[in-house]
């Protein structure tokens, strides 16, 4: 017998997600038909457009964007064409950590956006810094309450979870029921703190699925984590390894914590719907509606439904930092 191999479970998340060579983000189509999973950003121009009419009434002209991760570049795609054809100054970069998603992102956007490559490059940026379906695609870890203590859980072969040892970190929800598994991303929060970090002045809106700290440990009580392979829904993370989609769902409690212990000021959040139709995308339905033949009109009255109606667990947070 050879010896087991205990590894931590973000780390084999990483590995599975983000591999140079066989990582599921480098080497498939993970969004859209022939991916695994649909986001908001590739059902049409309406998230996008929507987006970038809320971002220029929060930002003069130019109105400088700084998104990250990007995937297939719909977004930015759908942002700057509607700077283009509403005659507003922009810029736009991408901050992009799949090379196989920034090539995708290159040859859809070429030179309409500037890519960075790290969030170092932005040290000092004024704008707006968004991100769609970031925080839920960043490796997590997994802790299991034990009586009123936490233990992380480890991975033993990359075929099971063993129980590693007790840890005490002020993240983890403090009155959960014995039993209970939390699924949390350490290194999502701390992205979102080198954001606040290089950020001089401006936004950061978050958009991504999730729920209250307190429906999240009702709802998943053995963790929120969750599988997507070709477009069905799973929770075994040790099949298909390297080609389905690792997630869990953000814990906007925990969001909120840490984004005001850094600093920030929170300015809405809304539930995806709430927030598309308050930042007017009916009225960019109806005026790209007076354009169309009928048929065209009926699947942009489809798209705007679904955008509203389908994103159930999906909220947008709007944070500020003020000079
Ligand atoms: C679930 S996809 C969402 C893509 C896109 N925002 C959309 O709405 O279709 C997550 C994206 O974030 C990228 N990503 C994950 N971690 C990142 C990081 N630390 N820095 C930059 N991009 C990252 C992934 O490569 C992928 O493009």
């Amino acid at each position: 017998m050879g010896k087991e191999n205990i590894e931590r479970f973000d780390h084999f998340v990483e590995d599975l997600l983000y591999n140079p060579e066989r990582g599921y983000y480098t080497t498939r189509r993970a969004i859209g038909k022939e991916g695994d999973y649909y986001t908001a950003s590739t059902t049409g121009v309406l998230f996008g457009y929507t987006f970038a009419r809320y971002f220029s009434r929060i930002w003069r002209p130019p109105v400088s964007v700084l998104e990250i991760g990007a995937g297939e570049g719909h977004f930015a795609h759908d942002v700057v064409s509607y700077f283009e054809k509403e005659g507003l100054d922009y810029r736009y970069m991408i901050l992009e950590r799949s090379p196989a998603m920034r090539k995708r992102q290159e040859s859809l956007l070429r030179n309409r956006v500037r890519w960075i490559g790290s969030l170092e490059e932005a040290r000092g940026f004024q704008g707006i810094i968004f991100h769609n379906e970031l925080l839920d695609a960043i490796p997590f870890r997994r802790f299991k309450r034990k009586g009123d203590r936490w233990v992380e859980l480890y991975v033993k072969d990359r075929s099971s979870f063993v129980e590693g040892p007790e840890v005490d970190m002020d993240i983890l929800p403090e009155d959960a029921p014995d039993g209970v598994i939390y699924d949390v991303s350490v290194d999502a929060l701390e992205f979102l703190r080198r954001q606040v970090e290089v950020l001089q002045e401006g936004y950061i809106i978050i958009v991504d699925y999730g729920y209250e700290r307190q429906e999240i440990l009702e709802r998943f009580p053995s963790g929120s984590m969750t599988v997507y392979h070709r477009h069905t829904v799973g929770e075994d993370v040790f099949v298909h390894q390297y080609e389905q989609d690792i997630t869990y769902f953000v814990d906007w409690t925990l969001i909120r914590q840490w984004m005001r212990k850094l600093g920030m000021e929170l300015v809405e959040e809304k539930p995806q719907g709430k927030f598309l139709m308050e930042a007017g995308i009916m009225e960019i339905v109806e005026e790209l509606a007076s354009r169309m033949g009928a048929l065209d009109v009926f699947r942009l009255g489809n798209a705007a439904k679904n955008l509203i109606f389908n994103f159930p667990n999906f909220r947008v947070q709007v944070w500020r930092k003020s000079i």
